[in-house]
């Protein structure tokens, strides 16, 4: 049975074009005027886009003594309820585990997905089981993608040495590196000290992690990648320092790519002055949120392109699992939750500012990441033979966000009270309408894995000019003799 979203004009990452959408068996199967199907949705007044990727999302993720309570239903049904069609969620292998068994695990939890997922590895110790693994993991298991966290000291923190050979090992088999770019030890320092002193409130957590350890471990990263021949990825950029290094090294050729979310674009660090502990517990994540100077080079880098992609990192914990940091910030679990909420705040505080035009929001939701994983066109497009993962966005309905009517399993949500205006009418999960005109249709389980080949264009590009630049030994024609 086709469906068919008629009466729409069709936004993508370059076009604008009134135009009727057919689908079938889950693929867009025709674009152009005056369509027929067997069930018509109508978008008079909305703008057909492909639906929103969310490269950066913790689901059910062990950490920092607990489990983060959004769950692959939970998470990815709030995800569809504001517009996002796919998520990539992180694994992260145990010290000592191989990264085969880490995966098993989160095969496990993602059978109940409600819209379709990847993964990307964390690499979080580093050993010859890990080496031989990545090849299994890239060529067998469809994961292109690997994260190293240059903080959590003692946790999931990689030194240097283990940061280029890891790197060396992607660059070979085609992969792509990822960083947490924080500098670890520097923070270890900093908190132990503001403790000391007695600064143990939700507070501390930004005073520990100023904006020069982010600045330092980025422009860190991008060298030792250079160095080892691979292209890197960079989440959660929040500052300048970080944007600066990586729009340094875009200008000199290099293939870097930062990574904003939502929560740094529009929530800034005066909710960690918040009198209320559980209001500035509720907000601790690293990075933190910063000043307004750090937020408009973010946003700057979204309209010149130095900046490529708006992801949420979304990590959710309740009120009582932030409270387990009572006494002392370095026990508050890391992260916030935003999933339901980047495409309607991006839209708000993005298109309709004028700061953003339509297609670099569809650039810097869907179709820049489905590149860079290497999923292109089938995920982040409006195509023929794309899936149809798609969100027939209405730019005139509006609500006030609250955690009351939310789909997140937590008791609040970091954005309560922020009006938008742009909300998906329908959002459709490879042909089935999770979201119809307000009212979530979910299907459990409907989810399906996306494997991702190794070696896109730009590694493949990039292996081919280090190979040609790499060091050659200089033929010579007179060699002294040696030991005369
Ligand atoms: O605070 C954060 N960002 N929590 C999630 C884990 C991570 O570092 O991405
Ligand atoms: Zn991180
Ligand atoms: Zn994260
Ligand atoms: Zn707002």
């Amino acid at each position: 049975m086709t469906k068919l979203i008629k009466n729409g004009t069709v936004v993508t990452a370059d076009l604008t074009y009134k135009a009727d959408v057919l689908m079938d068996n889950g693929k867009i199967i025709e674009i152009g005027p005056d369509l027929k199907g067997d069930e018509t949705l109508d978008a008079t007044g909305c703008y057909v886009m492909p639906g929103g990727i969310d490269p950066h999302v913790h689901l059910e993720m062990p950490f920092m003594g607990t489990y983060s309570s959004d769950d692959f239903e939970s998470g990815t049904r709030a995800g569809l309820a504001g517009g996002t069609t796919m998520v990539v969620d992180f694994c992260l292998p145990n010290q000592g585990e191989s990264l085969l068994d880490a995966l098993k695990r989160w095969d496990n939890k993602s059978t109940r997905a409600n819209c379709d997922y990847s993964f990307h590895m964390a690499v979080t110790w580093w050993g010859e089981q890990v080496f031989n693994d990545m090849q299994t993991v890239v060529q067998e298991r469809g994961i292109n993608t690997f994260k190293h966290f240059l903080a959590y000291k003692g946790a999931l923190m990689v030194n240097d040495d283990e940061l280029y050979s890891s790197f060396m090992r992607l660059a070979e088999l085609g992969a792509t590196p990822m960083v947490h770019a924080e500098n670890g030890d520097v923070i270890a320092e900093l908190s132990a000290k503001l403790l000391a002193e007695g600064n143990t409130g939700p507070e501390a957590h930004a005073y520990s992690r100023p904006s020069q350890v982010e600045g330092e471990a980025t422009n860190r990263a991008i060298m030792i990648a250079d160095m080892a021949g691979a292209p890197l990825y960079v989440v959660h950029v929040s500052c300048e320092e970080a944007h600066e290094a990586i729009r340094r090294a875009r200008m000199q050729g290099k293939r870097v790519w930062g990574e904003p979310l939502i929560q740094h674009l529009t929530l800034d660090e005066s909710e960690y002055f918040n009198a209320d502990w559980d209001h500035a517990a509720r907000r601790v994540m690293s990075p933190p949120f910063r000043n307004q100077k750090h937020q408009d080079s973010l946003w700057a880098g979204l309209q010149s392109g130095s900046l490529s992609v708006v992801a949420t990192d979304h990590c959710a914990f309740t009120t009582e699992q932030k409270r387990t940091g009572v006494g002392d910030f370095t026990k508050i679990p890391n992260g916030t939750g935003g999933l339901e909420d980047r495409m309607p705040m991006l839209w708000t505080h993005g298109v309709a500012t004028g700061r953003l035009t339509m297609n670099e929001f569809v650039a810097v939701t869907s179709t820049n990441i489905a590149k860079v994983l290497n999923c292109y066109p089938r995920k982040g497009a409006v195509l023929v033979g794309a899936d149809a993962d798609l969100v027939v966005w209405d730019p005139e309905k509006s609500k006030t966000i609250a955690a009351s009517s939310q789909q997140s399993a937590i008791d609040y949500n970091v954005f309560e009270g922020h009006e938008v205006k742009g909300l998906p009418r329908f959002t459709l999960t490879r042909g089935q309408v999770a979201v119809h005109d307000g009212e979530i249709r979910t299907q459990e389980g409907h989810g399906e894995f996306v494997a991702r080949e190794p070696n896109a264009t730009v590694n493949t590009a990039l292996s081919k000019w280090k190979e040609l630049t790499a060091p050659q030994p200089v033929k010579r024609t007179g060699i002294p003799a040696t030991g005369v």
